[in-house]
């Protein structure tokens, strides 16, 4: 055997290793400037993508800035949606980014999937409008008078290019197993959930032309809901998750809620598999169990962001910290407001 065959080989394990995890793509997160990824030659050396991805980012390397915008924007979202509870999504510096966390089939694993999923076909379809890729512009297939009786015209946002560059893009490495094992399948569900948060949510946005602003003619186009809104909408499929296992019906293979009591779920809710971790506790071997402790907590609430929960039973410790904030503000003719700067000390409580 030649050296490089062995090395090769090595590389290749390695490979293996890493694509261990089918979120590995979100560190393209971490590559920082824009354009970074500008021509075929990148698409090999970007960490994190399986065999098939490259493939895909060397067909559409204009594509792949938005991509990484995508994975950003999953993260912030993540972590802003999760900022007041136990796991609050925070990230490593290497594969996987969010850890062991969503290397089981966790409900916080679905919540990952989902919103990685919609965050792609979210950030393609906005530079798609925004005229920044040659392969995709505007939706020109909504046009017309609709039966409303407005004019369809501006750009109206492509969804169906960005949602089928995130089926291939992300679904691909469950796709490429044979859809065989109960976690690709919660992969896929969960994915296409993510992405039905933007669909279920598209909006009809208008304007109004005529004499001042007058409604005479109004002419609307298809935009996406604000991210933000499909963050709230897959945060709330979480807390709604479904157990589930897997069953064969036939010759195939399909996930069945675990109590049969509960009814069965929709394209749009999420799935998991494995009871999640407590969180409590910071864990070395687990790479992104962090723990509670430190963690600031609300004396007053009885949820998973009051003390009590949060600190798990362990108690917590209270700083009286100063806050500088605006006040008494008033409004000078003509036109600005001039607010004075007020200090006031406030409770800040944190886990033990
Ligand atoms: C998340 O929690 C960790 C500790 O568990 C803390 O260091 C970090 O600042 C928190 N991140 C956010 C965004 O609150
Ligand atoms: C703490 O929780 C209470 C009750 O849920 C809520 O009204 C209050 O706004 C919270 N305080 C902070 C600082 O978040």
């Amino acid at each position: 055997m030649s050296k490089e065959y062995v090395l090769r080989c090595v590389l290749m394990l390695c490979f293996a290793l890493l694509s261990a995890n089918a979120s590995n793509w979100l560190y393209l997160a971490k590559l920082s400037s824009v354009g970074s990824i500008r021509d075929e030659e990148t698409c090999e050396r970007l960490r994190g993508l399986i065999q098939r991805q490259v493939q895909i980012c060397k067909r559409s390397v204009e594509v792949m800035d938005a991509v990484r915008r995508g994975a950003q924007l999953a993260i912030d979202e993540c972590q802003f949606q999760f900022r007041n509870r136990r796991w609050n999504c925070s990230t490593l510096e290497s594969m996987p980014v969010f850890g062991k966390v969503v290397t089981q089939g966790t409900r916080e694993a679905a919540f990952v999937y989902a919103i990685s999923a919609a965050s792609v076909a979210f950030a393609v379809t906005r530079a798609c409008s925004s005229g920044e890729l040659e392969k995709c512009g505007c939706d020109h297939n909504v046009h017309g008078v609709s039966p409303e009786g407005f004019q369809w015209s501006g750009c109206s946002d492509n969804i169906a290019y960005g949602v089928a560059f995130s089926q291939s893009f992300v679904d691909v490495r469950e796709r490429s197993k044979g859809q065989s094992s109960s976690r690709a399948l919660m992969n896929l569900h969960n994915n296409e959930a993510g992405r039905k948060a933007i669909l279920s949510h598209m909006r009809v946005e208008c304007k109004c032309h005529g004499v001042s602003g007058s409604c005479e003619v109004k002419t609307c186009w298809k935009a996406m809901p604000p991210f933000r809104k499909v963050g709230n909408v897959i945060k709330e499929k979480f807390d709604g998750a479904t157990e589930v296992e897997q069953r064969k019906v036939g010759s195939t293979k399909v996930l069945v809620p675990r109590n049969s009591q509960f009814k069965p779920h929709t394209d749009e809710d999420l799935v998991y598999l494995d009871p999640s971790p407590d969180f409590c506790d910071y864990d070395p071997r687990t790479p992104g169990m962090l723990g509670t402790v430190g963690r600031q907590c609300n004396r007053t609430s009885k949820a998973i962001d009051g003390c009590e929960l949060m600190c798990c039973g362990r108690g917590f410790q209270t700083q009286e910290v100063e806050v500088v904030d605006r006040c008494s503000c008033k409004f000078h003719w003509c036109c600005y407001v001039k607010c004075k700067q007020c200090r006031k000390m406030v409770e800040m409580h944190t886990c033990r």
